[in-house]
This record gives C-alpha cells, sequence and structure tokens, in this order.
C-alpha cells in the first residue's frame, strides 16, 4: 500500500491516478523511483501499438483537456490534416498561470517521467519527431527538473533516436516562457516559442492543429492532460472511460484556495464529488465562525457563482429541474449548465468576510496588467474595467459607474482576438448580476476599500 507524507494523506474520496506519487513517502523524481514502480511500461506497450489506434483509445477514453477548455483530446489530434507533409509538433502546455490552478507544478515537480512517459506516447501517436515543454518562466527550479529527468530517459533511450528500437525518433525540448499570463494561450503560446512576442493569433478558421508552430500542425496540450495518455494506454480507453460520469470521464485535479478550513489538491472522478462534498467533507468547511459566500469555480476566468444559487438545468428531454448550488457535481458540463464552467481546475472560495467590490478590483487588476494589448476593447477596457473598480474600493464610485463597468464588460465579451476578452469581461459581467446591491451599496460606503476581512487587514 502506497504511504503518504504525515499531514499530506489523500482524501478517502480521492482517486489518485495522476498524483499517485505526489507527497508520497520514499518517492523522488529520479528515473530509477519512477523505474521501480512500473515507469515506461506503458512507453513499452505503445511502441508496439498502430500509433491510430493510441489516437482511437483516446477518443474512446473520452478525454477532455484538463488546460482549461475541456475540448476532447482525441478528437483534438485528429484534426492534422490527413494529406499533412510537414513536419508535426507536439507542444505541452506548462504556463500553469490561471489565478487559483496549481496543479501541473506539482506533477513536474515530483513525477516529471510521468509527463514525460505521457509526451513520447502522444507524439508518437500524433506522428511528431519534435516536441517542446512551453514551461512558465516563474517555474526555474521545475524547468531545471524536466531538463534533467529529460535527460535521463534519454539515457534509457526512451527519448532520442529509435525509442526501444521501434525506429521512432523524438526529441523533446525545454523552452522557458516570457513571464506573461498570455504566453498560456496556445497561440500566443506558439508565437513566443517562434521568438516573437506573444500576440495571439485569430481562431478560427486555423487551428493550431493544422496550421500552428512553423505554420505546421501543432498539438498543443495541457501537463495533465498529456499525463492521463499513459494511464489510458495502461487502462484501455474504454475501461478509463468508465471513470467519472457520461461525457466527463477520467479523473482530475481540483486546486482548492481561498475561504477554507483546509485547501489543498484532490484528484477526484469528474463529476463524482458535489460542490458541498469538496467544500464542507474534503475542504473542512469554512472558517470558524464564517459561513460561505460564494465560489469560482474553474479559475479566474470562470463565472462566479453565489453559494445560495439555484439553477434551472435543461435535461436531454428538455424538461427544467432545479439544480442547487450545493449539489452540483464538479463536472465540466455541469458547470457550463450553472453558466459557469470547470476550466482549470482552481476552485476559490470566498466567505461573507469578502466584500464583493474588492474581490471584483483584485480581478480587473490581474487582468488589466495581464493584457497583452494587441486588441482595443482588452486593452482598453481592461484598463477601465480596473480604474472604475479602483474607484470603487477606495468609495469614490457613483452608482453610474457600476453601470458603465457593465456596459465596458459587454462591449469586450466576443469582441476580442483570443478568449482573453472573454475571460476579464465574465468575471465583471457575473458579478455585478449577482451582487449588484452590494456595489451599489459600496458606492457610498466610506470603508468600502477595506476588504473586510480580518486577516487581510492585519496582514
Ligand atoms: P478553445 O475552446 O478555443 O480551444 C480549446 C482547444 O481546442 C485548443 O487547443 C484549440 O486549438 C482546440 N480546438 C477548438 N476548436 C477546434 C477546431 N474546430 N479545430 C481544431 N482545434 C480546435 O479554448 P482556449 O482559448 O484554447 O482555452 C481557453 C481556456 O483556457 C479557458 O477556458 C481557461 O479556463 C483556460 N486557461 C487556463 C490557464 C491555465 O493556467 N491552465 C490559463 C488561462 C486560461
Ligand atoms: Fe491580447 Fe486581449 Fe486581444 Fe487576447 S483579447 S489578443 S490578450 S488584447
Amino acid at each position: 500500500e502506497i504511504q503518504y507524507l504525515e499531514g499530506k494523506q489523500p482524501d478517502p474520496r480521492e482517486h489518485r491516478l495522476i498524483f499517485k506519487n505526489v507527497d508520497r513517502v520514499g518517492w523522488d523524481p529520479s528515473i530509477d523511483c519512477y523505474l521501480n514502480d512500473g515507469g515506461y511500461e506503458q512507453l513499452k506497450k505503445a511502441m508496439d501499438m498502430d500509433p491510430k489506434f493510441i489516437t482511437e483509445e483516446v477518443k474512446k477514453s473520452g478525454l477532455r483537456g484538463r488546460g482549461g477548455a475541456g475540448f476532447p483530446t482525441g478528437i483534438k489530434w485528429t484534426f492534422i490534416p490527413p494529406n499533412n507533409t510537414k513536419p508535426v509538433y507536439l507542444i505541452c502546455n506548462c504556463d500553469e498561470s490561471e489565478p487559483g490552478t496549481f496543479k501541473d507544478r506539482y506533477i513536474v515537480h515530483q513525477d516529471p517521467h510521468q509527463l514525460i512517459e505521457g509526451m513520447v506516447i502522444s507524439s508518437f501517436a500524433v506522428g511528431a519527431h519534435v516536441a517542446y515543454i512551453y514551461i512558465r518562466e516563474e517555474f526555474p527550479e521545475a524547468a531545471k527538473i524536466l531538463e534533467n529527468a529529460i535527460e535521463e530517459a534519454r539515457e534509457k533511450n526512451f527519448v532520442g533516436k529509435n525509442i526501444l528500437g521501434s525506429g521512432f525518433d523524438l526529441e523533446i525540448y525545454v523552452h522557458r516562457g516570457a513571464a506573461a499570463y498570455i504566453c498560456g494561450e496556445e497561440t500566443g503560446l506558439i508565437e513566443s516559442l517562434e521568438g516573437k512576442r506573444a500576440y495571439p493569433r485569430i481562431k478560427p478558421p486555423y487551428f493550431p492543429a493544422a496550421l500552428g508552430l512553423y505554420m505546421c500542425p501543432t498539438i498543443v496540450n495541457n501537463v495533465e492532460s498529456l499525463c492521463h495518455v499513459k494511464h489510458i494506454v495502461d487502462m484501455g480507453g474504454e475501461e478509463y472511460a468508465k471513470l467519472g460520469v457520461a461525457r466527463n470521464t477520467g479523473t482530475r485535479i481540483l486546486c482548492v484556495s481561498g475561504d477554507v478550513k483546509k485547501p489543498g489538491y484532490f484528484e477526484v472522478e469528474v463529476g463524482k464529488v458535489t460542490m458541498r462534498e469538496l467544500l464542507y467533507d474534503m475542504c473542512g468547511g469554512p472558517k470558524d465562525g464564517r459561513e460561505f459566500k460564494a465560489v469560482i469555480p474553474g479559475g479566474s476566468s470562470s463565472k462566479i457563482l453565489r453559494c445560495d444559487e439555484t439553477f434551472k438545468i435543461k435535461g436531454k428531454d428538455g424538461e427544467e429541474t432545479d439544480l442547487a448550488f450545493w449539489d452540483i457535481p464538479m463536472d465540466f458540463d455541469s458547470l457550463a449548465a450553472c453558466g459557469s464552467m470547470a476550466g482549470s481546475g482552481g476552485v476559490i472560495v470566498m466567505d461573507d468576510s469578502r466584500k464583493m467590490s474588492w474581490v471584483l478590483n483584485n480581478i480587473n487588476q490581474f487582468y488589466a496588467h495581464e493584457s497583452c494589448g494587441q486588441c482595443t476593447p482588452c486593452r482598453e477596457g481592461s484598463t477601465w474595467m480596473r480604474k472604475i473598480s479602483d474607484r470603487l474600493v477606495a468609495g469614490e464610485a457613483s452608482p453610474e459607474d457600476i453601470e458603465t463597468l457593465e456596459s465596458v464588460a459587454y462591449q469586450i465579451d466576443g469582441k476580442t482576438i483570443c478568449a482573453f476578452g472573454e475571460a476579464s469581461s465574465w468575471p465583471v459581467e457575473a458579478i455585478i448580476a449577482k451582487y449588484r446591491e452590494e456595489l451599489l451599496a459600496d458606492t457610498k460606503e466610506e470603508n468600502a476599500r477595506k476588504p473586510n476581512n480580518p486577516e487581510a487587514e492585519a496582514q
């Protein structure tokens, strides 16, 4: 039985595939440790398979991208043009920077060979002979761990020429990011990798799977998604699809931060845990004397949900049923049906000590700082939104400011080159729609500047 470090034992409701070795007693990121645990066995198995068969298994598994969009991974792979004659590239997006998200860094720090094994299998499946790990600049230690792991893998012939005698060649390069949130947007990432400023490209019509790095077919997958591929080869697509719920298969890592007694990471079967189970049973409930107020369920770009909300959910037969916030299953489709999204798995929790004007301003500051500036609605709008919410927390905003703020958000939404536009406007739209009265009250209050949180005030 696997032993975990004191205080780091997984919750009994967890199902650990990807995080099996995270916080494990006696575990280190070396290849010897990984091999002793059966590491690279799935690569050996995959090398005897037809690449098309692996793609089919990934499709059967129902795996949806864990970076945030939840796009089916196997289907993405099939978008490489069938008559392609150019080189194909695989890029691992390790630019994890969505506020509230902290999972990929643990995989890289503690289990880098799991990622490398997943990448070699995935590269083999899509026909890539060069793969990149684009890693967030702020993860210097993780970049070193990966460089070292790639060298270890090369010595054992898991990377390099004629891998395990299969005739398949693959080079993996680690590329340090440019320390900007937009470098994680896949086309911004590609531009950055090409040595340019990370200005996202317009998509559609051309997605990276058809025209990506150096205008060649490029598959960009998140760290966690690539690790799942190893487990799909191990279990078979059909067996893997039995984990989780229909259309939301497998496991995923939820990162819980904010106002809970026990924040942390939890790997669960997708959709098998509800908001109540996650926040009360696994995270220990609210802090003493506090009540839960709101949750951002999938990283800062996802729309905020009130804990006292009930949602009208349309079933297959078109019938509407009520779903209370606490009963929402943590899966892609359920959160989308509630008007938000599962995103990158970053669950940010706020209790009744948090003022929404402060939350709004915190989010606006982030997006105003991170806009790449390429398109006007986003560049100007994100700054305007920040300026208005600056006034709000300073107690200097007028009620008309709230209307202007809302109008600016709607003028960004859907009118920009990349999804950053929506990411910056959705939180504003949702907070105004759900907390208008509270924001209006702050336009008059003198103390609105304060987060009204004893801990934050003390800092
Ligand atoms: P998207 O929905 O445009 O695309 C998702 C993926 O599917 C992309 O790889 C795209 O190339 C592919 N795709 C979609 N339609 C396609 C088609 N017709 N043909 C070929 N490929 C197609 O979403 P996007 O903009 O890539 O990602 C947005 C998400 O990223 C947000 O929902 C957010 O949650 C997440 N995000 C995650 C961060 C993190 O640190 N993990 C940081 C920032 C955002
Ligand atoms: Fe840049 Fe914002 Fe336009 Fe995206 S939406 S390209 S981040 S300016």
